[in-house]
């Protein structure tokens, strides 16, 4: 059985193109609830502790130095089948690939620089949320 919850991240590209608005608002009218949500910006070393099991890819040191380049949203969502259907609206981690209406098709510029972060699983979903978010900050 799917879980509702995942989690996401409005990257430093996104935040930087004052699409913070943009992005929310698509993610609500897709039937998102936010369930935890910050405005913080990643040290290098949170940006890596929270990419390692991409430590060993090509592109590691590039995407911590951007993940630390900048402020970043980070949000909690509910939805039923939720990580599934947000890895849909966000669309193909290359923006080149990704279809017409996704957020990523919308505001990302490269495939290292693609506005948002989805979990890709219930698992991912449980770590990355716990990650940032205590359970006080959960609503
Ligand atoms: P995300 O985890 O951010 O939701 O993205 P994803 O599942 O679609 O892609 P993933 O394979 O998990 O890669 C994580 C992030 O690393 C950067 N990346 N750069 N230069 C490259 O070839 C490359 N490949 C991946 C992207 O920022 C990607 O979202
Ligand atoms: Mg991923």
């Amino acid at each position: 059985m799917s879980g509702n919850r995942t989690f996401t991240m409005i990257k430093p590209d996104a935040v930087k193109a004052n699409n913070i608005g943009n992005i929310l608002q698509m993610i609500n009218a897709a039937g998102f609830k936010i369930v935890a949500m910050k405005y913080t910006k990643l040290s290098k070393d949170l940006a890596g502790a929270f990419y390692e099991v991409h430590k060993e890819r090509p592109f590691y040191g590039e995407l911590v130095d951007f993940m630390s380049s900048g402020s970043i949203i980070a949000a909690i969502l509910e939805k039923d089948n939720a990580v599934e259907d947000f890895r849909k609206l966000i669309g193909a981690t290359n923006p080149a690939e990704a279809e017409e209406g996704t957020i990523r098709k919308k505001y990302a510029s490269s495939v290292g620089e693609n506005a948002v972060h989805g979990s890709d699983s219930d698992e991912n979903a449980k770590i990355e949320g716990d990650f940032f978010f205590s359970m006080s900050e959960r609503f």
